[in-house]
């Protein structure tokens, strides 16, 4: 019986024709209804307990398997099915490719009325596993615990834990011992960090009560070997952060920096903190190989607060991309809006006249200096500021009418005052970068009135998630 004495929906035999919101499964009921399911992978025929019943859909849980798909595949990780991070592990790699292809051609088409003159296939990773450079894990007193640990009694006396927050569940978290998304030595770091925090009876904190010492583990790996790990403690005991941070220096002399910051705020966001150096550089360097010589190395500073892409190796594929759709002869003035700390705008500098870069976070656009000088380019340019007030007529007439622009806007798209200031200027060729097809449908249905879309490409970043970046060249009609 559900919560009010209701008997709850189940749907039986409903064929997963497809995937959908959020990676979960997309069945029909008998009158045609479509419902979301959670569990599944496309092939699968199941039963679904329904929990959310709405006029067009419905969503549920697989309760039963009368026949499992072909396209299945063992999970390699241990947490599959409990910790909400790779919920396509189960799912032949080749098969989450060809549906972000396809997810990403229908967003285009449906939301956008978008008109692609030729779709590139989608550019897969060659590392589907361990291919993140950042991770944030949360500690929790609230451990999440299994069915059979519930029932069995046993781990019932263990309540803390390292790890991911279940779905769902803002102050329950899983407690991960091996992760399949970061390369090591991040498994070996939580772990000890967890270790001896238990061993020492540092408090894990408190989510409700908002009490405790330790808070989040933020590690960085870089493909240049270089390792930053940054903890968030909730009070300054500073004996015992001391004595954390000195064991885990001790232990992982492969950390080039350590880090921490004190933050008794209601959030855990650290952007607003004032972030300590306990050893090291407060800083670490990730490269990508040089365009034209690949095996010499751009260099990037990365710092706690900074935005890198979390797949590098991927980064620089999609950046790769991006410089081939932009079609640079050497002499273009290019804007790279949402420049991050200009790593695409040090990309195309290898090859255009100028490049100005355009970004609202000041760190990030004192980061992107140091990187182009770092990188010996002395063709770049970079501006502070919010972009639909900063791209304006005033700034084209001081930095000039671009060739070419690229766009990387965040998830949520560019502004509708961004998408009519590059009407107005009218470049003849745009790239745009997108993380989120349905923003970037948007955007280019509305570049249609004088743009040609040419060409599009997904590139997978995100294995294992539903998660996919597209980027599209657009040609002025
Ligand atoms: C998807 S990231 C792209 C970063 C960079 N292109 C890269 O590849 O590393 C989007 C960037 O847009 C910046 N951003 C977000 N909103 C902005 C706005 N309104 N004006 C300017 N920049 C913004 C973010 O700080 C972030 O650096």
């Amino acid at each position: 019986m559900g919560r009010r004495g209701k008997k709850p929906i189940v749907l039986e035999n409903v064929l997963v024709r497809d995937a959908g919101a959020k990676g979960k499964g997309v069945g029909k009921t008998e009158d045609g209804r479509v419902v979301f399911i959670q569990g599944v992978v496309p092939g699968d025929e199941v039963d679904v307990r329904v929990f959310k019943k709405k006029r067009s859909y419905m969503e549920g849980k697989a309760t039963q398997f009368h026949k499992y798909s072909e396209d299945r595949i063992e999970p390699e990780c241990e947490h599959f099915g409990l910790c909400g991070g790779c919920k396509w592990q189960n799912w032949d790699y080749s098969k989450q490719l060809e549906y972000k292809q396809k997810e990403v051609a229908n967003n285009l088409a449906r939301l956008g009325h978008v008109e692609v003159e030729e779709y590139l296939d989608i550019l897969g990773c060659d590392t589907p596993y361990f291919y993140r450079n950042k991770m944030e894990f949360s500690f929790s007193n609230k451990r999440w615990m299994t069915q059979e640990e519930v029932e069995s009694g046993v781990e019932i006396n263990k309540p803390n834990a390292l790890g991911f927050h279940i779905p769902g569940m803002w102050d329950k978290v899983l407690d991960i011992t091996h992760c399949h998304l970061q390369p090591d030595p991040s498994n070996a770091i939580r772990n000890f960090v967890r270790e001896y925090a238990l061993s020492n009876n540092l408090p894990f904190f408190d989510l409700r009560n908002q009490e405790g010492l330790l808070r989040t583990l933020m590690i960085r790996t870089a493909l240049s070997g270089e390792v930053m790990v940054l903890i968030q403690f909730y009070r300054d005991d500073r004996e015992d952060i001391e004595g954390l941070l000195t064991a885990l220096q001790e232990k992982f002399p492969e950390i080039t920096s350590l880090q921490f910051t004190i933050n008794s705020k209601g959030n855990d966001s650290i952007y607003d903190c004032d972030i300590e150096l306990h050893s090291g550089r407060d800083h670490i360097f990730e490269e990508m190989p040089a365009y034209y010589k690949p095996d010499t190395k751009l260099k990037f500073k990365v710092g706690p607060k900074s935005f890198y892409q979390t797949n590098p190796k991927q980064a620089h594929a999609l950046y790769v991309q991006a410089l081939e759709f932009a079609d640079l002869n050497g002499d273009e003035l290019v804007y790279d809006l949402y420049t991050g700390t200009g790593t695409i705008a040090c990309f195309l500098a290898q090859k255009a006249g100028r490049v100005v870069g355009i970004e609202s976070v000041p760190e990030a656009i004192e980061d992107a200096h140091f990187n182009a000088e770092l990188n010996g380019l002395d063709n770049t340019e970079f501006i502070v500021g919010d972009m639909k007030d900063a791209l304006t007529a005033e700034f084209v007439a001081e930095h000039g009418m671009p060739d070419v622009v690229v766009t990387d806007p965040p998830r949520d798209g560019m502004h509708a005052k961004v998408v009519e200031q590059l009407l107005n200027m009218a470049p003849k060729r745009i790239v745009y970068v997108s993380c989120n097809s349905a923003t970037q449908a948007r955007d280019l249905g509305l570049l249609q009135e004088k743009y040609t879309v040419k060409k599009s490409r997904a590139v997978d970043m995100f294995p294992q998630t539903h998660h996919i970046e597209n980027v599209t060249v657009l040609e002025l009609k």
